[in-house]
């Protein structure tokens, strides 16, 4: 590690660092929504002051330093000097001005960001529970439950209720704006504004269980006539069961997997992701890209990818295996 440090590869890894991070979807230096670019400024406003402070301490030093340093044959004591006013009172007044400049802004957004919107009648709202390890969302102004994939709309308050099912969990859209706690038995309220539409990672940010790292899900940000297409599609029962050759799948789900996954549009699923418009889906369990041999390998053994999850394997034949997932992949 310290030989990579060495020389001229440590300025290299940085910009590497640099370039990967600001072009990733979950970066917050990438901001997307409305708190996220307030949080940017923020924290640009502090480095620029940190660095004028730097800059113009070090100068001073520096040239203390060299001007007043100790000469050939300069053999006397200094003059002693205790004090001095003026002095005193421009290093007190100049840091209390660099202090109020950020207080001020950082303040205003902190109350700002942490109003509750619950209640105003323009925003589209969402509850949000966190469950190990996996996220269930549901619109209840819109009678809409599903999981793992958050679709909001753009420019729109989006205001979020958040609760856990079991232990504290972290809701966090890196790319929208900053985070907050999941408790269970406790409900708290935060919001944020879309700015672009796009597909970015939501993670959560707190040490929840074995697969902490692996509890991510997908947030879709679409047009309003795409987000009202969506709310119908959704409010529509699952249709994968018209064609004939997804039958056998159709009557494996409903044996195996409806007492846990529910698909119908009106029920919530509490117990394990909804499977409401699951074609559509971003992810395989939140992680893996969405493709049958994924899908495959996860029903097959979930604790393999998951550990730590409480979905069970499924006595399940290969022949079973692939009629169901054909009929999990057609379900729109
Ligand atoms: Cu849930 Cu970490």
């Amino acid at each position: 590690m310290l030989q990579l440090l060495r020389g001229k590869r440590l300025p290299f890894l940085i910009a590497v660092l640099a370039i990967a991070l600001s072009g990733c979807s979950a970066s917050p230096l990438v901001p997307k929504g409305q708190q996220a670019r307030e949080q940017l400024d923020l924290m640009i406003l502090s480095l620029a002051i940190m660095t004028l402070v730097v800059v113009v301490v070090f100068s001073i030093a520096i040239y203390v330093l060299i001007k007043f340093r100790r000469r050939k044959g300069d053999d006397e004591i200094p003059k002693q000097v205790e004090g001095n006013h003026k002095l005193e009172i421009i290093w007190t007044v100049i840091p209390l001005i660099l202090l109020l400049i950020l207080i001020v802004p950082t303040v205003g957004r902190t109350f700002n960001h942490d109003q509750n919107l619950s209640e105003d009648p323009n925003a589209v709202k969402v509850q949000v529970v966190a469950h190990q390890f996996w996220w269930e969302f549901n619109y209840p102004e819109l009678g809409i439950y599903t999981s793992q994939d958050l679709v909001i709309p753009v420019g729109r308050d989006i205001s979020f209720e958040l609760t856990s099912a079991d232990v504290i969990h972290s809701f966090w859209i890196p790319a929208l704006g900053g985070k907050k706690d999941t408790n269970p038995g406790l409900t708290s309220y935060f919001h944020l504004t879309p700015l672009e539409t796009g597909v970015y990672k939501g993670k959560c940010a707190e040490l929840c269980g074995d697969s902490h790292a692996l509890m991510d899900f997908t947030v879709v940000v679409v047009s309003e006539e795409e987000f009202n297409a969506w709310v119908e599609n959704m409010r529509e029962p699952a249709q994968a069961v018209a064609a004939e050759d997804l039958e056998q799948g159709r009557v494996i789900y409903e044996a195996n997997c409806l007492y846990c996954h529910a698909v119908q549009p009106d029920v919530r699923s509490a117990v394990a992701p909804h499977l409401n418009g699951f074609a559509d889906r971003q992810r395989i369990a939140g992680i893996l890209p969405h493709n049958e041999e994924n899908l495959k390998d996860w029903i097959r053994d979930p604790a393999e990818i998951k550990p730590g999850t409480l979905m069970p394997k499924m006595p399940l034949s290969e022949e079973e295996l692939d009629q169901l997932t054909k009929f999990l992949l057609e379900l729109k």
